[in-house]
């Protein structure tokens, strides 16, 4: 299949009536695949309405079929269709967050989205994104528009249109290149069909946003416990990863440096992920500066182009630093954990 590059400049006026956007948003009426830019990472878009297209968004990622997928919608209006209830929390969120890099769980309406969507789930997970291609290809094309991160399963997210290339070139009918997303992780996934909001993935909405909007907000048991105890072995998936395995390190910078000069001794390429503050205090074949420790939005901004960095330098090991597991530093240690499938080495 040929893959279009559509380059859609985000501040032109009337995005609604872009020739490319119009392109792109036939497409996905025919039940074809189009990536699109969010404020987060790209996501793959398909007709949340259609098996066919549904179907072609999982085969084209691999993704294991019982991973639901988040239906994104440009207007408020648009959840009546496929959700039971607004419960007040969800109500409060949406005023405070949307759109924006916040992602809702709420009750399903049956038979109005293709079951294979929600994983045959009785929720479904909605957000509406921050981004104005996004905002108008969803308006021009009228559907609710299912959007996994567009990359190959496993790999990390993509934050520009060549990441997306890079994993799904002639499999999809397009990508929408409105240049690099912003926030550079996912949104956060709040599941508000409870008596208390849970977080279950952190994104790009802290949990101390998310608390002075609704109070008490919780967080998924199963995150808790892999943050409290990230040397646990077996950990059972690894995902975001670059392809040489990855180890945080926590220590100072001299430790860091003296577990490269272990492993170049044994003969390996070493690559080091860091900041900009200390980007030239390592020696190593591959040393990438992810942001700035001192403005953690930047780290996570960069994060996954670092990751995928890592790999066009042909390295045997990667030893990356961490960061303060606070604010938008909790979602970046989050998938710096993935991408190490826990692999953490401590002073
Ligand atoms: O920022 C984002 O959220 C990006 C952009 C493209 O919007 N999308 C994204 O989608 O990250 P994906 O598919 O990579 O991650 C969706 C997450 C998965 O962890 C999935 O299990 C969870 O949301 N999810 C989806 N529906 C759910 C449901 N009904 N209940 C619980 N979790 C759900
Ligand atoms: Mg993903």
């Amino acid at each position: 299949m040929n893959t279009n590059v559509w380059k859609v400049d985000k501040y032109v006026d009337n995005l609604e009536n872009n020739p490319q956007v119009v392109d792109a948003a036939n497409f996905l009426r025919e039940n074809e695949l189009v990536a699109l830019p969010t404020e987060t990472v790209y996501g793959l878009g398909g007709n949340a309405e259609s098996d066919e297209a549904v179907a072609k968004i999982f085969a084209a990622k691999g993704r294991p079929g019982d991973n639901p997928l988040i239906i994104h919608i440009a207007e408020r209006k648009q959840l009546n269709r496929f959700v039971t209830e607004v419960p007040p929390s969800a109500a409060k969120l949406m005023d405070a967050f949307w759109p924006g890099p916040l992602t809702i769980i709420f009750k399903k309406k049956e038979g109005a989205l293709s079951e294979k969507a929600t994983a045959g789930l009785e929720t479904v997970a909605v957000r509406m994104p921050d981004h104005p291609v996004a905002i108008a290809l969803l308006k021009t094309c009228g559907l609710p528009i299912a959007a996994p991160s567009a990359n190959s399963s496993g790999k990390p997210s993509p934050t520009k249109a060549e990441h997306v290339l890079d994993d799904l070139n002639g499999k999809i009918a397009g990508v929408l290149d409105g240049g690099a997303t912003g926030v550079g992780v996912e949104s956060t996934v709040i599941d508000c069909t409870g008596t208390l909001p849970v977080i279950l993935r952190p994104g790009g909405v802290t949990k101390e946003q998310l608390e002075e909007v609704v109070g008490e907000v919780r967080e998924d048991a199963a995150l808790k416990d892999q943050s409290a105890r990230p040397k646990s072995p077996g950990m059972k998936y690894t995902h975001y990863a670059p392809n040489a395995p990855l180890f945080m390190v926590s220590g100072t910078r001299g430790f860091l440096q003296t577990l490269v000069e272990e492993k170049r001794g044994e003969g390996l390429r070493v690559g080091v992920l860091t900041t900009e503050e200390n980007e030239s205090f390592y020696e190593a074949e591959l040393v990438l500066a992810c942001g700035r420790r001192a403005e953690l939005e930047t780290v996570a901004a960069s994060l996954y182009d670092t990751l995928r960095s890592f790999n066009q330098g042909k390295v045997d090991i990667i030893f990356s630093e961490i960061f303060p597991n606070e604010g938008v530093g909790h979602a970046v240690m989050n998938r710096l954990e993935k991408a190490a499938g826990h692999k953490l080495i401590s002073e």
